[in-house]
């Protein structure tokens, strides 16, 4: 059932253009799936009208945690919430990751590139509470995008990261970095969230390696639920392509059904 709740700003944390917003709001805390997101109203007024979608970095007793880059006006005026204030959301909405029972005792890497990185921490709790070993991927362009990396750290996850100009972890893209670990060690499973690039250099390696997969894709959302067709990408399924809603039946889609920038791959 989805959820149009206020939501009390109960702490703030930034870094720079990141942001980790602590939310208190029960009822969706107690329905929400790791991969869900949130439609959430950034201003009282009008401008922007449209609510802006945010994945569940976190869900736990009470409290939802959301972690989000500013990436134009509708980020910017949500950044400048400040503790106390509600926040009005929609949520939790679409469908998340699946996490198997026979991942139990096995490797799983999950790839974030920059912002890409807000669904995976919870991700990786719902892994090891399946038994599964998160081994979590983090790229950013230089040491100041990597700002969650420290919590990974401290949760406990084996974290990997990497750095398009050098300055922190594995010198390149974390495509490659991916590239390099399956040299050494081959996971039961692959997660990934970032940019479509990034997933899109992840999907061959995955079909090359054989390694199943999902990806959280993004897509501009009007409503969050299923009304405005705003979110529509084709999906291979069943054997047909077909444009499918990414807020209603994604964000997250299995390898074989995401055409990546419409074209077809063997
Ligand atoms: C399911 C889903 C989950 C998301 N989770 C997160 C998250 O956890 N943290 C986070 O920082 N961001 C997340 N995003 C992206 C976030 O929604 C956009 O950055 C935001 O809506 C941009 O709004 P804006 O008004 O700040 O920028 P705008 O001025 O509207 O746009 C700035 C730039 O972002 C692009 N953009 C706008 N809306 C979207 C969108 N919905 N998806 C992708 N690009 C967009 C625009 O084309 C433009 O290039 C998610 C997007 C989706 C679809
Ligand atoms: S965002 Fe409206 S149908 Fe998906």
């Amino acid at each position: 059932m989805v959820i149009d709740r206020q939501a009390r700003l109960v702490e703030v944390e930034s870094w720079g253009d990141y942001f980790l917003f602590t939310l208190d709001s029960p009822e969706i805390a107690a329905q929400a799936r790791p991969g869900q997101f949130l439609m959430i109203r950034v201003s009282e007024t009008t401008q922007p009208l449209l609510r802006r979608p945010i994945s569940l970095h976190n869900a736990e007793g009470n409290r939802l945690q959301i972690f989000f880059q500013v990436a134009g006006e509708g980020t910017r005026l949500l950044s400048l919430k400040k503790t106390g204030q509600c926040l009005d959301l929609i949520g939790p909405l679409g469908k998340g990751f699946n996490v198997r029972p026979e991942f139990r005792d096995r490797e799983i890497y999950c790839v974030g590139g920059g912002r890409g990185i807000a669904p995976l921490y919870y991700l990786g709790k719902e892994l090891r509470a399946a038994g599964a070993r998160p081994v979590i991927f983090y790229g950013g362009r230089r040491a100041g995008d990597l700002p969650l990396r420290n919590r990974l750290e401290s949760a406990g996850f084996e974290v990997l990261v990497s750095t398009d100009d050098g300055s922190a972890g594995f010198p390149g893209f974390v495509t490659s970095l991916v590239e390099e670990e399956l040299k050494k060690r081959k996971p039961a499973f692959l997660y990934a969230c970032g940019p479509d690039p990034m997933m899109e250099k992840l999907a061959e390696t995955c079909r090359r390696e054989n390694l199943p997969a999902e990806f959280s894709l993004e897509s501009i959302m009007g409503c969050g639920f299923g009304a405005c067709w705003g979110c529509v990408k084709k999906i291979r399924m069943d054997g047909q392509e077909k444009y499918l809603k990414v807020c209603q039946d994604g964000p997250v889609f299995s390898l074989e059904e995401i055409v990546w920038q419409e074209k077809e791959h063997g």
